[in-house]
């Protein structure tokens, strides 16, 4: 396993959109490996590869009691409420904002067997998948920030 360069604000990798993975290869079990190390490094709790420079449909979420998620492929099924927190990101860092978000989000997402799972997180880990899987379209949680947080 190795750490992974973080891609920050400003690198152009961050905006474009990621491409399914149609095969699940020793290469992507190596970037999910990569991606957990890094994303503990770093002490994040989720990390999508384009941060990491790949721009494929790849995320890992640290969900707590459920552990550490690698998830390719990772689609939203479901959303249930809403919920206001402050919100942060690897790759651009001192910066924290409130974002809306869905209190309940289920997800679908193959895992790095290639099985599928359904996973449903609540607030801080149903946020974490949001702000994942949108850094798989190029969104970044600034373009959602109601306000920023000093
Ligand atoms: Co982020």
């Amino acid at each position: 396993m190795a750490l992974r360069e973080i891609r920050k604000l400003g690198d152009e990798i961050l905006r474009k959109k990621s491409r399914k993975v149609e095969k699940i290869d020793e290469k992507i079990k190596t970037l999910l490996d990569d991606m957990v190390e890094t994303m503990h490094h770093e002490k994040g709790v989720g990390l999508a590869a384009p941060q990491v420079g790949v721009l494929k449909r790849v995320v890992v979420v640290n969900s707590g009691d459920k552990g550490i998620l690698k998830l390719v492929n990772p689609e939203i099924i479901n959303e249930e409420g809403s919920q206001e927190d402050e919100e942060g990101c690897l790759s651009i860092p001192n910066v924290r904002g409130v974002v809306e978000r869905p209190l309940k989000v289920t997800i679908k997402a193959l895992n790095e067997n290639g099985e599928e799972i359904i996973v449903t997180g609540e607030e801080l880990i149903a946020t974490a998948f949001c702000h994942e899987i949108d850094h798989l379209d190029g969104i970044l949680f600034i373009d959602k920030m109601e306000k920023e947080v000093e």
